[in-house]
């Protein structure tokens, strides 16, 4: 079978998609359901109607691309990714996975074939965390494991809410539409950059991924006593801020702690109130982001995290909330996908290592419904989430090209 993948022509489609931004390149700036976003959209799905592709769009905008096989009543194969992405990242996380889907499409439909099963392209809404304060907003909801009254209630930095926004991107119809029939999927399979450095240290080309991380997110609000940075003696003071200084180390020390080195665990994201060089921090708040690829271990971080916050608080005289904002269950993926990726990359004579993925993707909720799996393809010094990202043009040939040959084995 002639897997003819057009390199220039993925590499362009990448480099069009990465000027759908609110920053200038090479950074890219591509927060859900912004104009930026829409205008992107817009375009894939361009590309899609040019493939013979049949285009449809849920509630909260995933879109889903299908190549109709020759017996359309059986349950399609799905590949996809996402293309939302997060201030000043990439151009590669997430959009290899949905630009590399439809290439490898057009590929078998270039070689000929006619698959059995439908093929379906399928691009998630708001897989980065950046709007909603949860990741994979999209495949959660396909998936069925998001609380709806959950979801109805989510609100982004600026108060707006999601049912706001989705209204005003152009998508409508109510949130229990969402989530798919069961068995809709007979398989579903992403490409995504690895966002490690393994692959290239290794010098191998292709990635299967056997285990997928996942994330819990803490949120805590320290509550202290402002005043006046110069008049306030320091016996005095109930700094907000230092309390906050001291969880995040001991968010550092409980992931160090588990001994175990998939446990990691990180505070992205602090707001000082009043936020002023002369005023005592009165409020703060921060989110703690554990990850691991272990089920049990996630859980004893989170209560040693709380356990030493409170401690924390008590000492310093602050008052302080924590709320865990989701913890969710790492995934393995399927046999019946993991062996068809192997036998793909046989077939295209391209070495492969199995591997754990470390950052979580659509594909962890997908997992729930439906056989899962992941392809990884190298990125340059495993970058990632930074304007350097970058994956080279014969890694994304090579990738799509095992891919399209996973997605015909699938399909047939
Ligand atoms: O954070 C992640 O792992 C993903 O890139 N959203
Ligand atoms: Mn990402
Ligand atoms: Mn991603």
């Amino acid at each position: 079978m002639n897997l003819d993948v057009r390199k220039s022509q993925i590499v362009q489609e990448l480099e069009t998609l990465a000027t759908f931004s609110d920053t200038p390149a090479p950074a890219v700036t591509r927060i859900v359901f912004s104009e930026v976003d829409r205008k992107a959209r817009a375009w894939l799905k361009n590309l899609c109607i040019e493939a013979g592709l049949h285009v449809r769009e849920d509630a909260v905008g995933n879109t889903f691309a299908r190549w109709a096989g020759t017996s359309p009543e059986l349950a399609a194969v799905g590949s996809g990714s996402h293309i939302d992405a997060i201030p000043h990242s990439g151009r590669f996380d997430g959009t290899v996975g949905v630009l590399g889907a439809l290439e490898a499409i057009r590929v078998l439909q270039r070689g000929g074939i006619r698959p059995r099963r439908s093929i379906e392209l399928l691009l998630f809404t708001s897989e980065e965390p950046t709007r909603f304060g949860i990741g994979c907003l999209g495949s959660r909801l396909l998936s069925g494991t998001l609380d709806l009254a959950r979801a109805t209630a989510l609100r982004d930095g600026d108060g707006a809410s999601l049912d706001q926004l989705r209204a005003a991107a152009g998508f409508s119809g109510s949130l229990d539409s969402v989530a798919l029939p069961a068995a809709y999927y007979h398989a579903f399979v992403e490409l995504h950059i690895e966002q490690g450095p393994l692959l290239e240290r290794a010098g191998i080309p292709v990635g299967i991924v056997t285990a997928i991380a996942a994330p819990a997110t803490l949120k805590f609000e320290i509550e202290g006593e402002g005043g006046h940075a110069g008049a306030v003696l320091m016996p005095d003071r109930r700094d907000a801020f230092l309390a906050a200084a001291e969880i995040a180390l001991v968010v550092e020390a409980a992931a160090k702690g588990t001994g175990a080195i998939d446990t990691v665990g990180t505070v992205g994201i602090c707001e000082i109130f009043p936020g002023v060089v002369n005023g005592i921090p009165s409020l703060v708040r921060i989110l703690a982001a554990v990850r691991d690829t272990d089920l049990a271990r996630p859980a004893a971080v989170l209560a040693v995290i709380q356990r030493r916050a409170e401690d924390i608080a008590a000492a310093r005289r602050v008052g302080l909330r924590s709320q865990v904002l989701n913890a969710d269950a790492p995934t393995e993926t399927a046999t019946l996908v993991v062996d068809a990726l192997r036998s793909s990359a046989d077939a295209c004579g391209l070495p492969y290592q199995t591997m754990v993925s470390r950052a979580y993707h659509d594909s962890l909720f997908m997992a729930r419904v439906a056989p899962t799996g992941m392809l990884f393809i190298p990125c340059r010094a495993g970058v990632s989430h930074r304007p350097d990202e970058y994956a080279a043009p014969d890694d994304l040939e090579q990738g799509i090209r095992v891919l399209a040959a996973t997605l015909n084995r699938l399909a047939n």
